[in-house]
């Protein structure tokens, strides 16, 4: 493997699936993170819960392809790469940082992940060729100005690979409103709603703030 570069203001946390003590499946994953910088650069609290989800729901993700937006340093996707899917990791094609250290820490991992710009609303050629059958996104809904653009490429998404989903972890802020507002806008409807405590393991929960919430959203068509 080659050696990783590690930068001034780098650190690399490790983040542990199973109990490495009574499981055979269980394994870690190393993300390179940096204090400096804003947003795609560390691990956000919402990306840790998604990631247990998909460790915890591991056998759906086995075989299927899967496609993380704003990606960041992409924990829930590398979990869903080690658990056998093949994984595309996305992010913003403004922030070509962010994308070199996606791949950077897919080598560190050694996980093979697609890796591509795509900018929510924006429709380059690649998109069109995507077919996930699983979207991931955590702490994407974090700005009200985004929500038009991220969910004209959800629902895109969504409708051109009939059954798939879009489970995506966010800090609930407004009550349910949010979520029952984008359904309607977009045609699409929510088949799972769950609080991260209801789920997360209890090591890992004492280190959550705030009310973060999972869902699940198809197509309606
Ligand atoms: C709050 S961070 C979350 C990062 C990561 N998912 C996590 O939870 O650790 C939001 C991410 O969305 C990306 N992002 C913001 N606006 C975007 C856009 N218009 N298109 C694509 N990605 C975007 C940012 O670059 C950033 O990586």
């Amino acid at each position: 493997m080659e050696p990783i570069e590690v930068q001034p203001m780098t650190t690399i946390s490790t983040h542990s699936f199973g109990d490495a003590s009574d499981s055979d499946d269980a394994f870690s994953i190393r993300i390179i993170e940096n204090m400096k910088e804003e947003y795609g650069m560390f691990v956000w609290p919402c990306s840790v819960v998604l990631a247990e989800y998909v460790w915890q729901q591991r056998l759906r993700f086995a075989g299927v392809n899967v496609l993380e937006l704003g990606a960041g340093t992409s924990l829930p996707g590398l979990v869903s790469a080690r658990v056998g899917s093949h994984v595309t990791l996305s992010d913003s094609s403004d922030r070509p940082e962010v994308l070199s250290n996606v791949r950077r820490v897919c080598l560190l991992n050694g996980l093979e992940c697609e890796i591509m710009g795509l900018t929510w609303g924006e429709w380059d050629e690649p998109v069109f060729n995507l077919e996930p059958n699983i979207l991931l996104g955590a702490d994407v809904l974090y700005d009200t100005q985004d929500f038009d653009n991220l969910f004209a490429t959800v629902a895109f998404l969504l409708k051109k690979a009939p059954g798939s989903v879009f489970i995506t972890t966010y800090h609930n802020r407004s009550g349910h409103h949010l979520i029952e507002y984008l359904m309607v806008k977009w045609s699409l409807k929510c088949t799972k709603l769950v609080d991260a405590f209801s789920f997360m393991p209890s090591h890992k929960a004492s280190d959550l703030q705030g009310n973060i919430q999972l869902v699940e959203i198809m197509s309606c068509e």
